[in-house]
This record gives C-alpha cells, sequence and structure tokens, in this order.
C-alpha cells in the first residue's frame, strides 16, 4: 500500500453472530428456580431494559461465533479472507489460555500471514481493537482488517448469583477496517483505571494445572454503574473535541450494551434524542465485547445507520476501561 495516499481507515463491511438458543427472562427465572435462586421478569426489565439473551451451544467455542461474524463482514465488504493482512479479536473468554483466539479464527478462515492477536480490554475490547488496527493501518503496518469482539460469558457465570447471571450474553460481531483516502475513523479515546480492578473481575486462574482462585464472574454492579455514567459522558465529549465535531453531527450513538438505564442517561447527557440510540441489549443481554459490534451490525443491516452517517462508538467495563470512537461510514 502506499502510506502517503492511504492515510485513514474505513469501515467497509459488518458482520455478527449470534447464538441460536435465546433465552428469554422467563427461561431464566424458570432456569433459576430449580436451583433455588429468586428473580423476576419484572426486576430484569425495570434495572436493565434485558428481555432475553443468547447461550451458545455446548461445543461451540468463541473462535467459532467469532468466525461466523467475520464472515459476514467479509460479505458484506466484498472482500475474501485472503484478503486480510491483521486479524484482531477482543475477547475475555478465548477458546485457550495461548493461542490467540485471533490465530485460530485465522486458521478456520485459512487467511495465512498477516498479524493476528487478541485484545484484552472487557466490555471496552472493540473500542480497543479497533483503535489499534486504525493504528496500524495509518501507519502503513496493514493493509485491510478484520476487528472482531467475540463472548461466550455464559462460560464463566454463577448460575448461583442472581446479581450477575441474568445479565450477560454470547455473541459476536465484526468489521473490515481497510486503508482509504477518504477519512473513515475521525478521533478515538482509550483510557484504563486500574485502582478499580476488583469491581468487575473473573480472579481465577490456571497455575501447577489447576484452577486457582474463583474463575467465574463476580461484579459490584452499582460501582461499576457509577464510574460508567460518568466516563461515557466524559469520553464521548473527548472524542467529538478531537474530532472538531459537536453533539449535533452524531447521527448514531452506538454505546456498549449493558444497562438501558447508561445507554439513555449518556444519549440524554449529550442531548441526543432517544432514537439516535442504537440500543440491542434487550435481545442480546450484556454481551461484553460483542455488544458493540453486534449492536453495530443489527443497525446497519436493518438500514438505520447507512454510508455517510456520523457514528459515535463506546465501551466501558472491566479494568476499569473505557474508550469511545468516532467515525464516519
Ligand atoms: O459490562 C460492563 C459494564 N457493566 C455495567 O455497566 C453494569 C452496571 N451496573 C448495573 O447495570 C446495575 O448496577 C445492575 C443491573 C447490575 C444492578 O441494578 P441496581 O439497580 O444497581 O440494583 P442493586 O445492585 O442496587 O440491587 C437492588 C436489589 C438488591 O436487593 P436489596 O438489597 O435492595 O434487598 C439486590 O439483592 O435488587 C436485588 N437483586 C435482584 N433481585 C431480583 C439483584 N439482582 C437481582 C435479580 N433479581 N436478578
Amino acid at each position: 500500500m502506499n502510506g502517503n495516499t492511504l492515510k485513514y481507515s474505513r469501515i467497509t463491511g459488518t458482520g455478527s453472530h449470534l447464538p441460536p438458543r435465546r433465552l428469554s427472562n422467563a427461561d431464566m427465572v424458570a432456569d433459576l428456580a430449580q436451583r433455588g435462586i429468586e428473580t423476576s421478569d419484572d426486576w430484569i426489565v425495570e434495572r436493565t431494559g434485558i428481555r432475553a439473551r443468547h447461550f451458545a451451544a455446548h461445543g461451540v467455542t468463541c473462535s467459532d461465533m467469532a468466525v461466523d461474524a467475520a464472515r459476514h463482514a467479509l460479505e458484506a465488504a466484498g472482500r475474501r479472507p485472503s484478503d486480510i493482512d491483521l486479524i484482531i479479536v477482543a475477547t475475555s473468554t478465548p477458546d485457550m489460555v495461548f493461542p490467540s483466539t485471533a490465530c485460530l479464527v485465522q486458521q478456520k478462515l485459512g487467511a495465512f500471514g498477516g498479524a493476528a492477536f487478541d485484545v484484552q480490554a472487557v466490555c471496552s475490547g472493540f473500542v480497543y481493537a479497533l483503535t489499534v488496527a486504525d493504528s496500524l493501518i495509518r501507519t502503513g503496518a496493514a493493509t485491510r482488517a478484520l476487528v472482531i469482539g467475540s463472548e461466550i460469558f455464559s462460560r464463566i457465570l454463577d448460575f448461583d448469583d442472581r446479581t450477575t447471571c441474568v445479565l450477560f450474553g454470547d455473541g459476536a460481531g465484526a468489521v473490515v477496517l481497510e486503508a482509504s483516502e477518504r477519512p473513515g475513523l475521525l478521533a478515538s479515546e482509550l483510557h484504563a483505571d486500574g485502582r478499580h480492578v476488583e469491581i468487575l473481575c473473573v480472579p481465577g486462574t490456571v497455575a501447577g494445572g489447576k484452577v486457582t482462585g474463583n474463575p467465574l464472574l463476580r461484579m459490584d454492579g452499582q460501582a461499576v454503574f457509577r464510574l460508567a455514567v460518568n466516563v461515557l459522558d466524559s469520553v464521548a465529549r473527548a472524542v467529538l473535541a478531537k474530532a472538531g465535531k459537536t453533539e449535533a453531527d452524531i447521527d448514531w450513538l452506538v454505546p456498549h450494551q449493558a444497562n438501558i438505564r447508561i445507554m439513555q442517561g449518556t444519549a440524554r447527557k449529550l442531548k441526543l434524542p432517544l432514537d439516535k440510540l442504537i440500543a440491542t441489549v434487550h435481545e442480546h443481554g450484556n454481551t461484553s465485547a460483542a455488544s458493540v459490534p453486534l449492536a453495530l451490525d443489527v443497525a446497519v443491516r436493518d438500514g438505520r445507520i447507512k454510508p455517510g452517517h456520523t457514528v459515535m462508538l463506546e465501551g466501558v467495563g472491566g479494568g476499569f476501561t473505557w474508550g469511545a470512537v468516532l467515525l464516519d461510514l
């Protein structure tokens, strides 16, 4: 590629994968009742907006879902796997400790030789991965990237903990990001504050051939909520300022899909009408690093987000991490 003329990156295709098995809140209530855990559709809907989530079947892996999402994105972009020279997978639920899920995706797609690695920034993972891919494209180190968020949180949920197990789902979303003469990604901001590692974590690890520590997700929901509301507003404003834009320039807000109250609060603070907010949390639950690309793909495919629109993507989650990307589609 000619690094002097192709100095931007643009999204040229989106894709996603949702496991076929859909669990409504009623299904969750019934399943949890069998374990002696009490919850209700009313509580889940009122506190989160979630009405259903999808769980991957036994034997399906994070890379399987990532590959399906990637194939849809490639098709939308009119590209083949051999056109891709960079694969980044954002995930906290990889198939293996190593190699990376990105290498497994590369193997399954048959797109060999380019760079492939994972990004681990929990629910901010896709925004982090997109920013890394944009940087590699703009320096000329890569030309066409697959950037994927894929998560299988059903495998790390504690189904005896009603404060977390009703919130999450499985899925994957992907984009093809290509070198371009026209700006696509306009600006991005990434942040982390390691003082808050404990409010959302899976503290277990593999050591000496055994899992040591708790290998299941635990979260202080209220602490995450409080931080999320503040950082999502400030990071959106910082990205707008960096790009020389204002709130009025945003056609669509695609935030991390964890809680409709946080998402609507963010939109209100940005003075965006709620019909500019892309929300899939009611059907997907919180799919961590997959939530933003999944929501993006849904809105591109149903015709709301169109070429030329300006879109704000926002991630927030464990670490504590957060970030935003402003882009023209
Ligand atoms: O993906 C990374 C980003 N994550 C997030 O953004 C999540 C942020 N946090 C949240 O979305 C919310 O804090 C939650 C949805 C997790 C919780 O909502 P909340 O309004 O903060 O509820 P709470 O934790 O204050 O709990 C209120 C009550 C408690 O009962 P008491 O102590 O008031 O009697 C909980 O025990 O709700 C109870 N509760 C439940 N009741 C029925 C907690 N979970 C459930 C449940 N069903 N599943």
